[in-house]
């Protein structure tokens, strides 16, 4: 069979980015312009700034992805844009390059979920993985706990009630002071410390999550006492949401009968989630994969990899396609 290649474009945040996977799993190159220096001056991403970094820095990246992959624009079958979840500006850079260079050169435009790609990114590092599989998506926008039936095909077995995981990460790390982007300073002063301190756990009958209340009680503590160890306010923030992941993961593991999960997005390059799910895995004998530490956060070969699934499917876009910035995954 005929190779396939596929470009990605992504820029639903604050990384510019675009990629060229073949046949979904191989990556050929994956050019990634993260923004953070910009917004770490404003403690968060500034939507307006992000959009306009996009617009400077996309068609550059689009030719360094192509150069690193030793390829043509004519030799790729389709390209493969973020058109949703995310935030609508950022969103529509990516999307409206994509439509124009699909109406340039006649390559298909294929709308790809940001979410999806997540998942996707497990498929460049595992490469014998296939779906069914169950896969806990966690970022720093969502918190979804998904069946993935097949490439195209999800069902949401839980999601967050109120924060996403990463959300709640980077309102701690700005709360103890240590700034933008909060997730990996959290971890990374936590190392430091002990979880020594009780964080209220929201009892939830179903499969959903909550972390606003873990969140507040950090404030609170915080707020009462400016001298507590920070360390150990961040290793025990660590450990209440590893434990509120770790609970639905166990009643969905004896309800669907499966012996592997995914972890996919930000959040799941987390040293300390990881240590706790490897330890459940082999407890349990559950197979626990995640993406390679760069594919965990925004990047556009994940796009690609479902892109290119996508493809397979027929899925296509026009120059109709708009951003949707609350878009689902079906
Ligand atoms: O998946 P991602 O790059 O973007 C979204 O789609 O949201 O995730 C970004 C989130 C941020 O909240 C960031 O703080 C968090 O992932 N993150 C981490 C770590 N690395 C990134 N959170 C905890 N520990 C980390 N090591
Ligand atoms: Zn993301």
């Amino acid at each position: 069979m005929k190779d396939v290649y596929i470009m990605g474009i992504e820029s639903s945040c604050d990384e510019t980015s675009v990629a060229i996977v073949k046949n979904g799993r191989d990556v050929l190159s994956n050019i990634i312009n993260s923004q953070i220096n910009i917004h770490e001056k404003f403690g968060g991403v500034v939507p307006e700034i992000a959009s306009r970094c996009h617009v400077e820095v996309i068609n550059g990246i689009m030719k360094e992805a192509l150069k690193e992959a030793n390829l043509e624009v004519n030799q790729i079958d389709g390209i493969a844009v973020t058109y949703g979840p995310g935030l609508v500006g950022a969103l529509l850079v990516g999307v409206s390059y994509a439509k124009a260079l699909s109406f340039a050169t006649g390559i298909p435009l294929i709308p790809t979920n940001h979410i999806a790609g997540h998942i996707s990114a497990n498929y460049i590092t595992h490469k014998d993985l296939e779906p069914p599989f169950l896969c806990l998506i966690v970022s720093g926008g969502h918190t979804h706990l998904v069946n993935v039936k097949s490439y195209t095909k999800f069902e949401i077995l839980g999601k967050t009630r109120d924060d996403a995981i990463g959300e709640a990460f980077d309102k701690v790390a700005r709360v103890v002071g240590l700034g933008y982007p909060g997730g990996p300073k959290v971890d990374k002063l936590a190392k430091e410390g002990k979880p020594n301190i009780e964080l209220p756990l929201a009892k939830i009958d179903n499969l959903d999550f909550s972390f606003s209340g873990i969140k507040t009680a950090v404030i609170n503590l915080n707020h009462k006492n400016p001298n507590m160890n920070k360390a150990d306010l961040c290793a025990s923030f660590q450990k209440a949401v590893t434990e509120m992941l770790l609970r639905n993961v166990i009643k969905s593991i004896d309800t669907y009968k499966v012996d592997k999960i995914s972890l996919a997005g930000g959040v799941s390059s987390n040293s300390y989630i990881r240590a706790e799910f490897d330890k459940f895995g082999k407890e349990r004998n559950i197979k626990i994969l995640y993406p390679e530490l760069k594919l965990c956060t925004d990047n556009a070969a994940m796009i690609a990899a479902q892109g290119y699934y996508n493809f397979i499917e027929g899925i296509r876009g026009d120059l109709n396609l708009n951003a949707i910035p609350n878009l689902k995954l079906n």
